[in-house]
């Protein structure tokens, strides 16, 4: 292994977490895959090496890569993503035992949570995060509206719970949402039951509409999530579970003077402030599964296979 630079730390990986986007790498959705490159973006651990000129860390810290290698806070570029998104096409991804990292770019793990919990955090948790509170500026009482029940919006589901607002959940599966509700959400739809989620709640809230909307959907999903938005709100725009490129007709929201919130992960201070968030209401990450280092092509499968509730684990170090 080749020395640290003067201010770059090294870490033993303990664990990392899968996302839908490694999905998308693996069947090469963006058309940027990179045959070769290490895979995932995720990853905790513990600082094992330090370069001479590393103020912020000491041997022994507990810490996790922010998604983003370069953004570290302030206004979002283009080159954060294609130059600093780990495993991306440009830059090294973290499944493996060692990671090195600029010191600047990795977060100190809140005290409460295992290095299996805080893998989960990099990319979906700080996602949910800039979106409802960075963004959207999320408020007791406000009503929220997140679909599915992987790990974006688990983390949607509890953060917003804590703030005291009132969320509703759609899933395809009422096992899911009867444990959505031991999680805090307050509505519950089944979308394969309920196609028509957005009159559901719309009636939910009295006719009012939804504050906020996770949309994770895309296509399939973009235009109810206007349908279904209240005056003043918010959609953040996110994922891309039901393919590229939604073209919904936008004029409706003119007539709720509505914000639409792009979202892109988030930067280093957007995960610093979700940390503090996280151990001030102690919040634990909702695993679903955990495998082992060697099974990690089992544990993309069933990632594929969207049985789970919130986040997929690999254990690097066993
Ligand atoms: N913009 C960003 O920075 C960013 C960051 C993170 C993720 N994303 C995107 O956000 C999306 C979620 O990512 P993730 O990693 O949380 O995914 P995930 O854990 O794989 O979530 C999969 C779940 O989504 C739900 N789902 C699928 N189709 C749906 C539909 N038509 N309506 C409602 N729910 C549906 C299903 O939940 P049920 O089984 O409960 O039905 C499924 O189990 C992906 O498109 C991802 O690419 C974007």
């Amino acid at each position: 292994m080749s020395a640290l630079e003067d201010d770059q730390v090294l870490i033993q990986v303990g664990a990392v977490s899968l996302n839908y986007r490694d999905l998308l790498i693996l069947r090469n959705a963006g058309q940027d895959t990179v045959e070769g490159q290490i895979p995932l973006s995720d990853a905790a651990g513990t600082v094992i090496a330090i370069g001479s000129k590393v103020s912020r860390w000491q041997v022994g810290d507990r810490v996790a890569a922010n998604f983003f290698s370069n953004w570290l806070g302030g206004k979002y570029q283009a080159q954060h993503y294609l130059q600093g998104a780990l495993g991306g096409s440009q830059t090294a991804g973290v499944l493996a035992e060692h990671i090195v990292a600029n010191q600047d770019a990795i977060v100190a793990i809140p005290a409460h949570l295992t290095l299996q919990q805080a893998a989960t955090l990099p990319c979906a948790a700080v996602t949910a995060w800039h979106a409802l509170f960075e963004r959207g500026q999320l408020q007791a009482g406000e009503t929220v509206l997140i679909q599915g029940t992987g790990g974006v919006a688990l983390f949607a589901l509890q953060l917003a719970v804590a703030q005291g607002a009132k969320v509703i959940i759609t899933s395809s599966s009422d096992g899911k949402l009867a444990r959505a509700r031991t999680l805090g959400a307050w509505q519950t739809i089944n979308y394969r039951q309920q196609a028509d989620w957005d009159e559901v709640a719309l009636a939910l809230t009295d006719g009012a509409g939804v504050d906020h909307i996770l949309e994770l959907g895309g296509p399939d999903t973009y235009a109810r999530s206007i349908n279904a938005l209240a005056s003043g709100g918010h959609i953040h725009q996110i994922g891309v579970l039901t393919g590229f490129g939604p073209t919904p007709n936008l004029w409706p929201l003119q007539f709720k003077n509505a914000h639409i919130n792009g979202i892109l992960v988030g930067s280093v201070a957007h995960f610093n402030t979700l940390n503090a968030f996280l151990s001030q209401h102690q919040i634990t990450p909702v695993i679903d599964q955990e495998f082992a280092y060697e099974q990690a092509s089992a544990a993309f499968d069933y990632l594929a296979s969207a049985q789970h509730f919130g986040k997929i684990v690999i254990n690097v170090q066993s």
